[in-house]
């Protein structure tokens, strides 16, 4: 059993608030944004037939080791990772894999945010009408005037930071355990309401048939890459919140059985995202391939025209923006914790600092859209490099490290201690952990690079 002195920043007041606060992290933009696109953008089937494998074989294990080394570590990832490489008598520099999961996380909530205000922006275009009767041109041409919009992306951006900070302040009981309860069930109840209507457009078979029938000559290694290190962005892992999270959870939780739901509860909602809006996108003879204003460009148009769309619009979009805000707090709460911990600052102070300089970068991306969208590097505007740079390569990269050390590094007794798995359980997580995992991110990594 682990030891059961808790964290210096306190603790879940239960096992269901834990799951509630991972589920919070894993669901957010991810499933619902940018899932939806890039599966677009990569051909659909393949690419969710290769992100569904990703998740079952790389992300559960992963996910249980970083589960299990937060409690363990009881302290941000940085401080969690030295201190679990001195009791295994490795290496003290693996505490840079906190380094690095800290800025993976602040350089994710640079854009994550503006994302997030974006969602913001539609919950007042739902509000006024905007999108009632619409045609796919005016939706197409509502968006388009957005990302033009400095001024209107950056006041978005601003708020959602502003909030984000707000929430993070209070700490871990106060607030967020609270709104997390009944947001998560309200935004499941509204996406199958969403899927009820694509069913019901004429082009549903077409949707599915996209989502779901695998044809894996549209398939590049840049889309296995996509493919995995979105399994990586959607269940949060391989930057240290939910390791972060982990931390707080008490000693007697079973950490796999967490996990499966979390897992469960993530890839459902993406699903069920893909499922309500693909059969739009064809409806309406729209692009797959749009891009991340997917969503913003095939929603409304469902609001727009079925009944009750109104009320439905508006809370579809609330419920994105708290799905967001229940991931923006772990991505930078690796951060908080470690200010406090090494700079002997109150949680208030680090929340200012940490969310200011976020801030800053985030007004970078909006620019990214608009007025620097010609400033390219790998071809890439700043809002693209800086996601393929976390999602695709630093989150992977992360979750390859944590596997390494969780399956090689570990006194595996102790490794055994925290999960009280039945022995079976064990040894298949061990294998996952210890082979499958490393293998599979390693290969994708040199099939990129093109070695393999
Ligand atoms: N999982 C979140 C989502 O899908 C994003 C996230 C990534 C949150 C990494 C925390 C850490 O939107």
């Amino acid at each position: 059993m682990t030891d059961k002195t808790p964290s210096i920043h306190g603790e879940w007041s239960s096992r269901f608030a834990f799951i509630l606060a991972a589920t919070g992290s894993a669901v957010g933009l991810g499933n619902i944004w940018k899932f939806p696109y890039i599966t677009g953008q990569n051909g659909g089937g393949a690419f969710v037939m290769v992100y569904l494998l990703c998740v079952a074989a790389i992300g559960i294990p992963i996910m249980i080791a970083e589960i299990m080394l937060g409690r363990r570590g009881r302290q941000s990832p940085i401080n969690t990772m030295q201190t679990l490489a001195a009791e295994a008598q490795v290496d003290p520099r693996w505490g840079y894999l906190g380094w690095m999961g800290m800025i993976a996380g602040f350089l994710i909530l640079a854009y994550y945010s503006v994302i997030a205000g974006w969602s913001m922006a539609y919950i007042f275009k739902a509000f006024f009408g905007s999108f009632f009767g619409t045609d796919g041109a005016e939706v197409k041409q509502m968006f388009d005037n957005l990302m033009a919009s400095p001024i209107q992306q950056i006041f978005w951006h601003t708020v959602f930071m502003a909030i984000t900070m707000q929430v993070v302040m209070r700490g871990i009981k106060g607030g967020l355990e609270k709104a997390v309860r009944f947001l998560m069930p309200a935004l499941f109840v509204i996406l199958i309401i969403l899927v009820a209507y694509a069913m019901a457009s004429g082009s549903y078979a077409q949707g599915i048939h996209f989502l779901f029938s695998p044809d894996f000559s549209k398939i590049t290694a840049d889309a296995v890459l996509t493919a995995m290190g979105h399994a990586f962005f959607t269940l949060s892992l391989g930057m240290g919140a939910i390791m972060v999270y982990g931390s707080y959870l008490p000693g007697h939780v079973s950490i796999a059985k967490t996990t499966f739901f979390i897992a469960g509860a993530d890839t459902a909602v993406a699903l069920l995202a893909g499922i309500a809006i693909f059969p739009l996108v064809f409806a309406n003879n729209l692009e797959v391939a749009v891009g991340p204003g997917l969503i913003f460009q095939t929603l409304p148009l469902a609001f727009g025209h079925m009944s009750g769309g109104w009320l439905f619009g508006v809370l579809f979009f609330v419920l994105l923006f708290f799905a967001a805000l229940t991931s923006s707090i772990s991505l930078i709460e690796p951060a908080v914790a470690w200010l406090v911990e090494n700079k002997n600052i109150d949680r208030q102070k680090a929340c200012v600092w940490s969310g200011t300089a976020c801030w800053g970068l985030g007004v970078a991306v909006v620019f990214s859209f608009n007025v620097w969208s010609g400033f390219k590097i790998f071809d890439k505007n700043l809002f693209e490099l800086l996601d393929y740079l976390t999602a695709n390569l630093m989150l992977p990269l992360g979750g390859l490290c944590i596997a390494v050390f969780a399956g090689w590094m570990m006194k595996q007794a102790h490794a055994e201690q925290e999960l009280e798995l039945p022995a079976q359980g064990f040894q298949a997580w061990q294998f996952l952990i210890k082979y499958v995992a490393p293998a599979a991110v390693f290969l994708v990594f040199l099939h990129v690079l093109g070695v393999l």
